[in-house]
């Protein structure tokens, strides 16, 4: 239980605070230690973000241990000191020596306990660097840690830490599964500053460097966001300066000729040159630091240069040349594919496209272009392997997309805790460069030596109070900004961060949390589409089990099940030969039904029901078996939660229990679902004996 002052800072917000509700912190030893060194704060510099920085610092101190940090000007007593090195406070200064100052990159900080200068400083090179280093010695405290003696040199491992909004100018979020959008309403900007200060503020503390607010699929009225709506988009950028973020426009390829100004949006077109590089001095004129353009072309009935016999390095790199001047850069989606195919037609295949699209352009791009590729081939599935594009382009910037949105991991009415899917994304050794070629080497840039590198997600945010809907899906969100800025951070450790700084430090609360969180993503995986094979899901909403919702769509997205077997043929020999995108081992082990995971048996193979899998199941018993167990897991999630009564926030409390409980009974429906059309496809029965529609 908690004590009193405690439940009275926390009481109410619905959420709303997130991971800086700066629960009170017990009494004790290391509550000792944080008021002797934090009731005085050195931070005078001017600069808007450092005294954002400050501002964040004496809320946090207030709330978490109940005293002001009061600003004194010189080293009288304990203090904690920040600053720009070249700030002009001379404790920075004189606290941090030249080689330090060297180590610390452009986003970068160094922390230091100095016990001979009475402070603890946290020196950085730029006011976003103070601001993140003054974050990160919140979240030390607000996790219990010890602030003595420390003495490290921290920078992000991602040049770009991204989230991309999918949020419309009518209001609504395409994908959006926590109500409705905070930038807008009605085909205006919505009049809430400090709804989106509070925002930039969440995301500057998770590392978050980069914005875009509006959808790829750029409708009418948001292609005037470069234009007409341009003093409200600034407004938006100064809100997000002052907290380190950049803002991004997705802009629309045709804008060209929506504005009614040129006949075409042919890249090769001088006109089309001309207009865009005046639309880029516009956007500059009002947005100095302007982050870029990212691109949705050629991709879901989007315009793009395939109209007019270009490619897409033609397209990217026309508006590539317009920002150059001002330093902006083009993040051009490789989510390309034919979404108009014939279910008959069994040799597309939908898992080819993205690299049959772009690996023949490596190293036609410009410099200030980057390609942005979704995780796997497909869609943001609960389960697929990883794009063979990774690995495929050694002369192109590129940056990893992943879906914090939950839209195919039940939308936030379920829990599905995505940074272990991430980790293994990220982990996957792509073989590009010899033994060592990880996803994350080649995303941070270091593996073929991009000059712009990083990681970039849809957002799972709106208004709703708690931000995400569900609120354990907060731990994605700032999940995704830790694992961004480090990558080797476990995905336990940032749950463990993300609750101590949600619902505080009180005994027992974090492993229960903890534990739902990380058997979350398997879970889920467990009662839906089994083996990696994707989908079955209903159309459109993409809600909900329907096998066949999607087997004989022009999305191309099939799993060919029939009385005898289930799965996609990609092998190269009998296939689409698919598995042959990937390099050395992996394309043989995924081509290999011996060879091939489980996990993904389905989206490389067509087997037989009767197949067996390396655990020794048949295909349908592991498939009666996962949606038995996932179904009970599922409920006993609900009752796992149960036991937190008393201990957390009610508010908070309440909040989950309702959706862990429409969770309990939702994969129910998906377990008989699945398990009766398998049933009934094959006439199997279950060895278990259990109950089957
Ligand atoms: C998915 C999603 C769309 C989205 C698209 C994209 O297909 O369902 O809503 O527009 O991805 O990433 O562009």
């Amino acid at each position: 239980m908690k004590d009193s002052r405690e439940l009275n800072s926390m009481t109410g917000d619905g959420g709303y605070n997130a991971w800086l509700s700066y629960p009170a912190l017990p009494a004790g030893r290391q509550h000792e230690q944080y008021v002797k060194w934090c009731g005085a704060v050195q931070a005078a510099e001017e600069n808007e973000t450092v005294q954002a920085a400050l501002q964040e610092w004496q809320k946090g101190i207030q709330s978490m241990l109940g005293i002001p940090a009061v600003p004194q000007p010189g080293p009288k007593g304990l203090s904690v000191a920040f600053g720009t090195f070249a700030g002009g406070n001379p404790l920075i200064r004189s606290v941090f020596g030249e080689e330090t100052v060297r180590a610390v990159g452009p986003e970068g900080f160094a922390v230091r306990t100095c016990e001979d200068k009475n402070c603890i400083a946290v020196g950085a090179s730029s006011p976003a660097g103070v601001l993140y280093g003054v974050f990160h010695l919140l979240r030390l405290i607000g996790s219990l840690e010890e602030i003595e003696g420390l003495d490290e040199v921290v920078n992000p491992v991602n040049g770009l830490r991204m989230i991309n909004h999918w949020d419309n100018f009518d209001g609504s979020v395409e994908r959006g599964y926590a109500g409705r959008s905070f930038f807008y309403e009605n085909n205006r900007f919505r009049d809430d500053p400090e709804r989106i200060r509070d925002y930039a503020r969440l995301m500057s503390s998770a590392g978050i460097n980069a914005i875009a607010i509006n959808n790829v699929n750029v409708h009418a009225l948001e292609t005037l966001f470069i234009s007409k709506y341009l003093p409200e988009v600034a407004g938006i950028a100064d809100q997000f300066r002052r907290y380190g973020i950049k803002l991004f426009l997705s802009v629309n390829f045709a804008a060209p000729m929506h504005e009614g100004e040129v006949g075409t949006a042919d890249p090769l077109d001088p006109g089309v040159r001309r207009w865009w590089q005046g639309k880029a001095a516009e956007v500059y004129a009002a947005i100095p630091d302007f982050g870029g353009f990212v691109v949705k072309a050629d991709s879901e009935n989007r315009p793009g240069p395939f109209t007019y016999g270009r490619d897409h390095a033609d397209g990217a790199n026309m508006l590539a040349e317009a920002l150059e001047p001002f330093g902006g850069i083009v993040i051009w989606r490789c989510f390309v594919y034919d979404c108009k195919q014939d279910w008959r037609d069994r040799k597309t295949d939908r898992a080819r496209a993205a690299y049959d699209h772009f690996k023949p352009l490596d190293g036609k791009f410009g410099g200030n272009v980057i390609l942005q590729i979704k995780n796997g081939p497909m869609d943001f599935q609960v389960r697929e392997p990883v794009s063979p594009l990774f690995g495929a382009l050694e002369r192109t910037n590129q940056v990893i997309e992943f879906q914090i949105a939950q839209e195919y991991t039940g939308q936030q009415r379920h829990v599905c805790y995505l940074v272990p899917q991430w980790k293994e994304v990220m982990e996957f050794n792509t073989l590009a460069k010899g033994e060592k070629s990880p996803v994350k080497h080649i995303v941070d840039g270091s593996l073929w030596g991009n000059r712009y590198s990083g990681i970039a997600a849809v957002s799972n945010t709106g208004n709703d109070r708690n931000w995400t809907g569900h609120l354990l899906a907060q731990a994605n969100l700032y999940g995704f900004g830790r694992l961004a800025w480090n990558p080797e951070l476990g995905a336990e450790e940032i749950a463990g961060e993300w609750i101590a700084l949600t619902f505080g430090t009180a005994p027992g609360i974090s492993g229960v949390i903890s534990r739902i969180l990380l058997d979350s993503w398997n879970i889920y995986e467990s009662y839906t589409a089994p083996l990696g094979v994707g989908w079955m899901i209903n159309p459109e909403h993409h809600y909900g089990p329907n096998v066949d919702g999607y087997e004989y769509s022009q999305w191309g997205t099939y799993h060919y099940a029939d009385h005898q077997g289930i799965g996609v043929d990609r092998t190269v020999k009998t296939g689409t030969g698919y598995s042959a995108q990937y390099l050395g081992s992996n394309a043989e082990r995924y081509d290999s039904l011996e060879e091939c995971p489980d996990e993904l048996l389905l989206f490389f193979h067509h087997v037989p029901y009767t197949h067996i899998l390396h655990s020794g199941k048949t295909v349908i018993q592991h498939i009666y078996d996962t949606h038995f167990e996932g179904a009970d897991r599922a409920a006993e999630l609900l009752n796992a939660w149960a036991g937190l009564k008393g201990s957390i926030r009610e508010d908070l409390y309440v909040q989950v229990e309702n959706r862990l409980t429409e969770q309990s009974g939702h994969a129910k429906e998906w377990r008989d679902q699945i398990n009766t059309y398998f049933y009934r496809k094959s006439g199997i029965e279950d060895a278990g004996g259990r109950t089957i529609y």
